[in-house]
């Protein structure tokens, strides 16, 4: 579904994010990049979206060159949420969820609907119409969660998503994540800690310093 090929990511300043990085990702996988903090996570992830340019390699999906796909078309098939968030924080959790599908002219019932359907994934309902900024870090966290989920897209790409939770939350999330990945989304999720995982196998790439230390699927 993905082909990673020989990626290389090399910043205007020098720094040398990511070489020689090269992985399939099926249709219903569920990969977890694994590495300390600087190991090249985030860069592959935005890569893979799109937002990143890699200086050399391509990354095809289905069959066809990311470059050559309309971001619009792109967005729609990848719902990423961010390390860092990136919500508007003077704007309601409603409206920061529900922009995605505003931008592509969903109805209002349906809009509101799926909203309020991830916000209970996310445990999230009696926070619907607060402001951003009045959240705790691990609810912010949870809020982008749910607008990368919102548009029921294909993969879904998770950036250290169980950073800012505590272990009965990031459980719960996790628990809720892999049953996407059950139900055939398929999961490329980065994390600098090891998670208790639930019975099914994952796909786990170890990086480090840009490079892949291990592939090991489990
Ligand atoms: N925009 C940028 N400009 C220059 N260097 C960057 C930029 N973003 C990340 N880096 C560097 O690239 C390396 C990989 O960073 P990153 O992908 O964020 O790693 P991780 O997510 O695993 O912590 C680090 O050395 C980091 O400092
Ligand atoms: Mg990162």
């Amino acid at each position: 579904m993905i082909e990673i090929k020989n990626i290389e990511k090399i910043y205007p300043n020098g720094t040398i994010a990511l070489s020689k990085i090269s992985l399939n990702v099926e249709k219903g996988d569920f990969v977890v990049l694994m590495g300390e903090s600087g190991a090249g996570k985030t860069t592959l992830l935005k890569i893979i979206h799109s937002e990143e340019a890699p200086t050399t390699g391509s990354i095809i999906y289905e069959g066809e060159d990311i470059r050559n796909i309309p971001s619009t078309v792109l967005r729609r098939k990848i719902g990423f949420a961010y390390q860092d968030f990136m919500l508007i924080e003077d704007r309601t959790v409603f409206e920061n969820i529900s922009l995605p599908l505003q931008i592509t002219g969903e109805p209002y019932k349906s809009l509101s609907n799926r909203v309020k359907t991830a916000l209970k994934a996310m445990k999230l309902e009696n926070k619907t119409f607060k402001l951003v900024k009045e959240l705790s870090g691990g609810e912010k966290q949870r809020v982008s969660i749910a607008r990368a989920l919102i548009s029921n897209p294909e993969v879904l790409l998770l950036d250290e998503p169980t950073g800012n939770l505590d272990n009965d939350t990031a459980k719960e999330i996790i628990l809720y994540i892999e049953a996407m990945n059950e139900k055939g989304t398929t999961v490329i999720m980065s994390t600098h800690h090891i998670i208790d995982w639930d019975s099914k196998p994952k796909k786990i790439l170890k990086l480090k310093n840009g490079r892949i230390l291990k592939k090991d699927y489990a």
